[in-house]
């Protein structure tokens, strides 16, 4: 289980990495239509809150420390804001439906927590590799340290 958990924690990595890349593809699809963001959408709604979810029973199953078991779930969590943040942006719009300073604030706010959800990402990514050395095994309470 814990190759596993090595496995689908790169893959999350991966996916968030993408998830940047489909954000640029929404902002400079032509025309800019209400489905320019459908791959972000698709990938932010279901597949990484998917992944996110199997990243953890792997992290479970594998009996990783209680720490990092945490640090497994924090995306979800992070992803869940960045929907929050994303129809905040949208809500905060003015009577003729143009983009308002604190609108457009917000939606930055959803580019920087992305950017820490991607390296809480990077954290669990460690860690499970981490975990998934021999030593980790003998010595479970010392591996869960920073090397
Ligand atoms: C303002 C933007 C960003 C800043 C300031 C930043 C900063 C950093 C820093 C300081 C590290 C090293 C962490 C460490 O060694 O413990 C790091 C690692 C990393 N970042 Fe970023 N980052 C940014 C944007 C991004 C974005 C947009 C992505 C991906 C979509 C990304 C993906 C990664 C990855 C994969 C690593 C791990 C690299 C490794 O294994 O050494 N970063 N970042
Ligand atoms: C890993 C990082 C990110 C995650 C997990 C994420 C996640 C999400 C989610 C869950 C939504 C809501 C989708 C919906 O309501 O259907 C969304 C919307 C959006 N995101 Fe992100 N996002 C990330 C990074 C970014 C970045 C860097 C940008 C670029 C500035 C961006 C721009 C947008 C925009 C413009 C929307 C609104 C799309 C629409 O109106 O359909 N996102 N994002």
């Amino acid at each position: 289980m814990r190759r596993a958990f090595v496995v689908t924690s790169t893959v999350l990595l991966v996916v968030f990495a993408l998830q940047f890349v489909f954000a640029a593809v929404g902002a400079f699809t032509r025309p800019a239509g209400e489905d320019a963001y459908a791959l972000h959408s698709i990938t932010g709604m279901a597949v990484i809150p998917a992944l996110t979810l199997l990243t953890t029973l792997c992290a479970v199953l594998a009996k990783a420390p209680g720490r990092l078991v945490v640090l497994t779930v924090l995306p979800l969590g992070l992803t869940v804001l960045q929907a929050l943040l994303a129809g905040l942006a949208d809500a905060f719009t003015d009577a003729s439906g143009g983009s308002t300073t604190l609108g457009l604030i917000v939606g930055g706010v959803h580019a920087v927590n992305g950017i820490i959800a991607v390296h809480v990402v990077v954290a669990v990514v460690r860690g499970a590799g981490r975990w998934a050395q021999p030593a980790a095994a003998d010595a479970p309470a010392r591996s869960a340290e920073p090397v």
